[in-house]
This record gives structure tokens, sequence and C-alpha cells, in this order.
């Protein structure tokens, strides 16, 4: 399991309020990126996506782990809810470094260099990690229960 250093989830937890503001624009732009692979695109929920309802969905877990990061008991309930959905459209582990290589970027794209200095994105990197290892492991689980039942 990755942890975010302390200096990183203060850099996190400051780039809250951009997030608020530009978090949906970031998520969308993810996306884009994202969706350049026809085999990730797959895993998607056509109807969801159309709607704006999946950026917004991913804005808002994206926005209320930077205001936690440093409180992860507060995001239990929603990384739960992340878990059962992954399981439920086949996310795997070697899935996580296609979403890295394309919220990073995002990020950047959307916030400028200006405020998404390395710095920032660094931060934001171990801070990617540090969930993602949370959702592998317990999507992990899931699988291993689904198969034991
Ligand atoms: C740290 C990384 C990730 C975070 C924070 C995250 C977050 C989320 C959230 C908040 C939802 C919506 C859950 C709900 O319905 O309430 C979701 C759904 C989903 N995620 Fe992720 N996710 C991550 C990584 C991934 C990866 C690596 C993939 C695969 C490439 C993926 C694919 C999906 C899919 C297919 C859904 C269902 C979408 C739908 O309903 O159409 N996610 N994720």
């Amino acid at each position: 399991m990755r942890t975010a250093s302390p200096h990183a989830m203060t850099i996190v937890k400051s780039t809250a309020p951009a997030l608020e503001k530009h978090g949906v624009e970031i998520t969308t732009a993810m996306y884009a990126r994202l969706f350049r692979d026809p085999a990730i695109e797959a895993l998607f929920d056509k109807a969801a996506q159309s709607s704006g309802e999946q950026p917004r969905r991913l804005a808002g877990a994206i926005l209320a782990y930077a205001r936690n990061i440093d409180k992860l008991a507060n995001l239990r309930p929603a990384v739960s809810r992340m878990v059962a959905r992954h399981v439920e459209t086949g996310v795997k582990a070697e899935h996580y470094p296609y979403v890295a290589e394309a919220l990073l970027p995002a990020i950047r794209d959307v916030l400028g260099p200006d405020v998404a200095t390395d710095e920032v994105l660094a931060a934001w990197g171990e801070a990617y990690w540090m969930l993602a290892d949370i959702l592998i492991a317990a999507e992990a689980q899931a699988y291993e229960d689904a198969v034991a039942a």
C-alpha cells in the first residue's frame, strides 16, 4: 500500500477550492483522454457518460478525497460504492495506470501550469496511488469473495 507523504497531503488539501470550481471540467478532460483507448472506453456505461453524470460523480469523489485525505475514515461509504461499481463493471488493477495517465495531465490542462505546478502534480500523483491501492485491494477481495461464494 502506497501512502502520500504529509507534505503531499497538505498540497492536495490546498487544491480543494480549485477542484471545487473546475472539477467537472477536469474529469471531462480526463475522460476524453481515457477514451482514446477503446478497451477502456468499453468498460464504461454510455448512458451515464453522455448525461454528464459520470464526470460529475468522479469530480465529487476527487473533491471529497482532497478534503479528507488525512481523515480517510470519512470516505469509507464512498469507497464502498466505488468498489461495488468497479466490481460490477470489471475494473482491474491493470486499469489504474490509464486513469492516472489521463487524470494528471487533465489537472494540468485545466488548472494551467501556474496552479498545477510540478509539485502539485507530484502530490496528486502520490494521492492518486494511495487511493488506487485502497480500491485495488478492496476490489481484489471482492472478486475473491465472489469466486468463493
Ligand atoms: C483512484 C481511482 C478511481 C476513482 C477515485 C474512481 C471513482 C469512481 C466513482 C466515484 C464512480 C461512481 C460510483 C457510483 O456509481 O456511485 C466510479 C465508477 C466507475 N469507475 Fe471508477 N474510479 C477510479 C478508477 C477507475 C479505473 C482505473 C477504472 C477503469 C478504467 C474505472 C472505471 C469505472 C467505471 C466503469 C465505473 C462505472 C461507471 C458507470 O456507472 O457508467 N474507475 N469510479
